[in-house]
């Protein structure tokens, strides 16, 4: 795969596979949305190593990150190792996320994931470098990105309806309008029913499908997320993958999504970043060049998802894997 500097969900930026690989059963009818990714050929090197690093800003880019570090502070301790300097969590961090594409975050444990995350949101300030949204520098949270954790963060008194609208509420919108809009988010997420229930009433899934619903009925232009589905069972995990999907196509929004779960990123993405171990350095951009939609049960059949896979798995268990 060579390097291309920013995958859209149209695949517009970089040239497409002249022979994009079939799903199981080889369907040629399958819908193109959203033509992933791709440098030429099927996103391998010619020796079927995945490609180097990027980096570059690109102009019409909905998010640039532009040589981003982090280090944590030492907070009063001074002992062991790295002493006096810090936790360094990332280094030198650059890329461009195309609008309305789906980008994963994979990476160890640790690896300065979130860190990467929280600097978008605005949560954290970066110590060396800087973030764009939509051109401008990223001086703190905002309505334009919105943020889903991997625990849902309900309000404990709103009923379910009330904590999808919370947003719009406290920003005083008017409530015909945010109910409407609430209704809408209910039928996508599945929560029909089920609005005037408590968060404990709901089950773990269906908590952080009102968390979905949630960060969604603003429509924000661009959406960060922080493993939300890691607390959940395999099952309902996929289900919560393939919505968020169905949704993301709707809405066109552009989407960070961290996971250290391949399979995960395999599933979601039209390109993933694959951050070092700390400090977080873009090891490897891997544009997807698996077609849409995607199912588990095609996937597990596709050749080039399989190959995708062991490269991946293989790159992150070399000794010294940044390029
Ligand atoms: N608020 C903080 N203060 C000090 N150090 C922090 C803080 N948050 C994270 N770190 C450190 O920064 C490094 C990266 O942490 P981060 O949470 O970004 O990793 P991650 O890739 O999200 O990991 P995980 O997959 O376990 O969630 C770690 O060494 C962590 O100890
Ligand atoms: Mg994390």
């Amino acid at each position: 795969m060579s390097a291309t500097s920013e995958a859209g969900p149209d695949g517009s930026s970089a040239a497409s596979s002249p022979d994009p690989p079939s799903p199981a059963g080889g369907d040629a009818s399958w819908p193109s949305r959203p033509g992933p990714a791709a440098g030429p050929g099927d996103g391998f090197l010619d020796d079927g190593s995945l490609s180097a690093p990027l980096g570059a800003a690109d102009a019409g880019a909905s998010v640039v990150f532009e040589n981003v570090g982090h280090t944590y502070p030492l907070n009063g301790r001074g002992r062991g190792r790295g002493r006096g300097r810090g936790t360094e969590a990332v280094q030198d961090f650059s890329a461009s996320l195309a609008p309305g594409s789906l980008v994963c975050l994979l990476g160890p444990s640790g690896c300065g994931k979130s860190t990467i995350l929280n600097i978008l949101a605005g949560f954290e300030r970066p110590t060396k470098g800087r973030v764009l949204v939509g051109g401008r520098e990223v001086a703190g949270p905002g309505p334009d990105r919105g943020v889903v954790f991997q625990e849902p963060n309900l309000l404990p008194w709103r009923r379910v309806v009330e904590n999808i609208t919370l947003g719009p509420d406290l920003a005083g919108k008017s409530k015909a309008g945010t109910l409407a809009a609430a209704r809408r988010y209910l039928e996508l997420t599945g929560l029909e029913g089920f609005e005037n229930h408590a968060p404990y009433e709901l089950s773990g899934g269906m908590r952080q499908r009102v968390a979905l619903a949630r960060a969604w009925i603003s429509e924000p232009p661009i959406l960060v997320m922080d493993e939300p589905f890691g607390a959940l069972d395999a099952q309902t995990r996929i289900t919560m993958q393939e919505l968020l999907v169905s949704i993301w196509e709707k809405t066109g929004s552009t989407i960070l999504f961290v996971t250290h779960d391949v399979d995960e990123a395999l599933f979601l993405a039209d390109r993933i970043l694959i951050i070092s171990p700390r400090p977080g350095r873009l090891a490897l951009d891997v544009p997807s060049p698996l077609p849409r939609p995607r199912t588990y049960e095609s996937l597990v059949v596709d050749p080039v998802h399989a190959r995708l896979k062991r490269e991946i798995l293989l790159a992150m268990r070399q000794p010294d894997w940044v390029i």
